[in-house]
């Protein structure tokens, strides 16, 4: 491993970059996220082919092996991952105890942990038992977030089907009924656009869990808790709870002028990587769409845009992913806080396959800080 000093300032105090911003911590092969071209990438395949022609299960493949999967392959990952999607018993124990005053995501981080706690090779470091312990939770995860939305509604368990794939499954196990192929597709394009960020801010924390060479339950744990924070995952959520508060298009333009003059974070918009709009955007949009021709929810596209084009009056800032999927999952029928939990449901493959990534080339991660607190003291 190379060792490199940081730049120091004249007077010594060293050159701080806060939030990393800029700061390149590593090599992945993961996925290629480029502002300058607006793209992303994930192993090679640009996101917007892949959303179009596959499901989670192949992206998890090609995120975890660096290829898409043959059809022997997928079919083997898919016959896996439905032999593990019914709740474990274990796991709606520990769910049950959890009051709904509790929000989902503390629910799905409690439940992950619970499935280390009950995975015999939790310990081992292995790629085989890392991929298995990742397919339990591919499979597993979309169990725990629709029971949890159930229960809420006062409504019971919903046994998971083997004939359908992960995206039309979770959405049978969360309502009781077959969705239509418009709301089937459209979640599926979520969950593909949602997969797999580089460094964002969870995958980081995936990947400094992993550096002490902790489980991969753990590393998913802690990227759980990153994901909640609403300058990140937690923002498909805060987006909905904008749109509420706002209620009518009308309203948008008004209701920004005053957000901004309070200096309030509008969610939804903005992204520490693309400044000039989010790759993932019109794909998601598109799909939002559709949902809203199905929905006839055509008032609620009108906020969409009238909020947008409001923000585009006044700052240079776009939309990111989170802004159309908020609205899409509302349109699906999901809880407002059951939406970042369906991030999970996601980026649980990306963030696995960092797991694995790091742990191939791995170095402690542990960056250093300038001590700016007093000088040195002494008991009197
Ligand atoms: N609303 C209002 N102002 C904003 C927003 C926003 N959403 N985003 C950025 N700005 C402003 C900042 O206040 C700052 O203004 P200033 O220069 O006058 O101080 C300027 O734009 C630059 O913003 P930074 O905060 O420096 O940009 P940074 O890269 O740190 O932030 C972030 C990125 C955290 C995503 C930010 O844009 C934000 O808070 N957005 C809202 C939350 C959100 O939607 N998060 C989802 C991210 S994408 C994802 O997780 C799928």
């Amino acid at each position: 491993m190379t060792t490199t000093t940081t730049p120091s300032a004249p007077g010594g105090t060293p050159e701080i970059r806060k939030g990393l911003a800029g700061v390149v911590v590593d090599t992945t092969a993961i996925s290629k996220v480029d502002p300058a071209s607006n793209s992303l990438l994930y192993r090679g395949y640009p996101v917007q082919e892949l959303a179009a022609r596959c499901g989670l299960e192949e992206v998890a493949h090609l995120l975890w092996h660096g290829e898409l999967p043959t059809p022997g392959e997928l079919d083997d990952l898919r016959e896996r991952e439905r032999s593990h999607r019914a709740l474990s018993p274990a796991v709606r124990a520990v769910v049950d105890a959890i009051p709904t005053t509790a929000h989902p995501m503390d629910v799905v981080r409690t439940a992950v942990s619970v499935m280390g706690a009950h995975d015999p090779a939790a310990e081992d470091p292995s790629r085989e038992a890392t991929l298995d312990a990742s397919l339990r939770m591919l499979a597993q995860i979309p169990a725990v977030v629709a029971y949890d939305q159930r229960r809420r509604r006062g409504q019971d368990l919903v046994e998971p089907r083997e004939d359908l794939d992960l995206a039309a499954n979770l959405l049978w196990t969360t309502f009781g009924e077959e969705p239509a192929e418009v709301v089937q597709d459209a979640f599926r394009t979520s969950l593909v656009l949602y997969a797999e960020h580089s460094f964002n801010a969870s995958t980081f924390t995936a990947r400094v869990v992993t550096s002490t060479l902790a489980d991969v339950y753990s590393a998913v744990v802690a990227a759980i808790g990153a994901l909640k924070g609403p300058l990140h995952g937690g923002a498909n959520e805060a987006v909905m709870r904008l749109f509420d508060e706002i209620g009518d298009a009308s309203r948008a333009d008004a209701w920004l002028e005053r957000a901004l003059a309070e200096k309030r974070t509008i969610m939804g918009f903005g992204h520490r990587v693309y400044k000039n709009g989010d790759s993932r955007v019109p794909t998601m949009k598109a799909a939002l769409d559709r949902l809203v021709d199905h929905y006839g929810r055509h008032d609620l596209l009108a906020l969409y845009d009238a909020l947008e084009q409001a923000m585009a009056a006044r700052k240079p800032i776009r939309p990111n992913l989170d802004y159309p999927s908020g609205p899409a999952y509302h349109l699906m029928g999901f809880d407002t806080a059951t939406f970042t939990p369906l991030f999970v449901v996601a980026r649980v493959t990306g963030w696995t396959a960092h797991v694995m990534e790091q742990r191939a080339a791995n170095a402690l991660i542990r960056p250093l800080s300038h001590y700016d607190g007093p000088g040195e003291r002494h008991l009197a």
